[in-house]
């Protein structure tokens, strides 16, 4: 018997580091970290102790003959990410998965007598979390968390679908730090209305901004701002009650929506449109979206993907949990728009990748101007299209999308816009307008001297929440390696920060 990782996997990597045999793999020192859907345990190695179950934030770790029903499958998806790594070649560290690469080198070496350190960290979603679990358990900092909303979490709360609890647990484990004893939380509290980065950073040693990418990527197509047509960021936000998205904020008055992409979000938001809302009802949706979606006319979500099937955006685990859901229909549009032949997702599909995961699903040509069949509801997967327009007058009423014989239109009431997020600038920082996102160097922001980033503001909206704690690793060793050198910009004025801070900052406390 051996455990396996599953689904929910969050990539942080708790496991590994309790691992007694380093046999969940990749490793954070390990080049395929960055870009892994998920972490995989060697079966072989395994010795059963059970300490990564343990250890694991999101409850993704079961004994292999404790996986049920659609998770078996995950005994395999294990074993195969080790399928023909020799040993021998691991041990030398030439092995394809485990070849040497340069470890990540963070300082952690503070001089014993070394004065507490007064930090600021802004934002409480993961990244934020990731910082301050660090500055608190690492060293004798004291940390002022602020964020701009009454509710601390940021993603965790507000951007993980409700109907994936294991991974919204991990936010019990950021909480437990909220009355840790050198730390303040601050909320309501906005930097750049209630405080300016100025004085945030006066009154502190170091400030770290942890604030993410809050704005949606746009199409730049016709009909974009038209009522009906809404980014995904505002749909999640509608789920998650989101105190910026009023309740009324969607449409779900046509039987037909479309989602234009295809990466995680898209799926989450397709699920949550077509699920019985029986389904979510002991979950931690909004009531006000629940009692909304339990009056809902949408009977089809269309997700509409420029790349092929083999190279969607989503993940493996993501898209295999959709197809193993009974309730809602999965279907492939099986026109390829570019040819009007039918698309071919069998040739280049390997048994594990994306295609090979749409082998078994209904193929159908679909007459975009009819309404959706009658029956149950159902989510339809149109790869090699994307939209060029959104057409109506005053309301949204379908999007013009790209097809064999030029532009075809799909009739739909409701369109989400699930392309990506975006950093936004924030006042008195620096902001890179290409990236969306504040320059630095290992985190230190360019020309601010005290003043650090980390997580999607840092390194652009990019991996999911595991991601996050080698960032701030990183940002935290740099802020040390400046505090040790004598580089921060109050360093005789430490524990003025906490006091002097408090007064004029107002909200929430804990
Ligand atoms: Fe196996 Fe997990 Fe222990 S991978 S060796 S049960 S830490």
């Amino acid at each position: 018997m051996a455990f396996a990782i599953t689904q929910t996997c969050c990539n942080d990597a708790s496991c590994v580091a309790v691992c007694p045999v380093n046999c969940i793999h990749p490793t954070p020192d390990e080049p395929d970290f960055g870009s892994t859907e998920m972490l995989y345990i060697d079966p072989d190695s395994c010795i059963d102790c059970g300490a990564c179950a343990d250890a694991c934030p999101v409850d993704a770790i079961f004994p292999v003959d404790a996986l049920t029903g659609p998770f078996q499958a995950y005994a395999e998806i294990n074993a195969e990410y080790y399928t023909g790594s020799d040993p021998a070649a691991v041990a030398q560290g030439t092995s394809p998965n485990f070849h040497a690469w340069n470890p990540p080198t963070f300082t952690r070496t503070i001089p014993s007598d070394f004065a507490p350190l007064d930090v600021a960290v802004v934002g409480t979603g993961p990244a934020g979390m990731y910082a301050v679990e660090d500055l608190l358990l690492h060293t004798n900092s004291r940390v002022t968390l602020i964020d701009r909303l009454g509710a601390p979490g940021g993603l965790v709360r507000y951007g993980v679908a409700p109907d994936h609890p294991s991974t919204k647990k991990i936010g019990e484990v950021f909480a437990r730090f909220y009355s840790h004893p050198r730390l303040r939380l601050r909320l309501g509290v906005e930097v750049g209305r209630d405080v300016s980065a100025e004085e945030l950073a006066d009154r502190h040693d170091a400030v770290i901004y942890a604030v993410g990418a809050s704005s949606a990527r746009r199409l730049g197509i016709p009909g974009e701002d038209l009522p009906g047509s809404i980014a995904a960021t505002t749909l999640v936000g509608w789920y998650n009650g989101h105190p910026d998205v009023p309740p009324d904020t969607i449409d779900l008055s046509a039987e037909r929506a479309v989602v234009v992409g295809n990466g995680n979000v898209a799926l989450d938001v397709a699920r949550i449109l077509t699920a019985d809302p029986g389904t979510l009802r002991d979950t931690t949706i909004s009531p006000q979206a629940l009692a909304m979606l339990e009056s809902s006319k949408v009977r089809e979500v269309v997700l509409l993907g420029r790349r092929g099937p083999e190279t969607a955006a989503y993940t493996s685990p993501e898209l295999r949990a959709l197809t193993q859901q009974g309730e809602v229909d999965l279907v492939v549009d099986g026109s390829d728009p570019r040819t009007a032949q039918a698309i071919d997702i069998d040739t280049a599909a390997t048994p594990a990748g994306k295609a090979g995961l749409l082998r078994g699903l209904r193929r159908e040509r679909i007459d975009w101007s009819a309404p959706p069949p009658d029956g149950r509801r159902r989510i339809v997967l149109r790869f090699h299209s994307a939209p060029v327009e959104i057409l109506g007058d005053g309301q949204v009423r379908g999007v013009r999308v790209t097809g064999a014989e030029g532009a075809e239109e799909v009739t739909a009431g409701q369109v989400v816009r699930a392309i990506g997020y975006r950093g936004t600038p924030l006042p008195g920082l620096p902001f890179d307008q290409d990236t969306g996102t504040v320059p630095h160097s290992g985190g230190r922001v360019r020309d601010r001297q005290g003043t650090y980033v980390v997580g999607w503001i840092k390194r652009g909206p990019s991996g999911g929440i595991g991601a996050n704690r080698t960032c701030a690793r990183e940002t935290v060793s740099t802020l040390l390696e400046d505090a040790i050198a004598g580089r921060l910009r109050t360093p005789g004025r430490r524990r003025r920060g906490l006091a002097t801070l408090a007064a004029p900052l107002r909200g929430w406390r804990r």
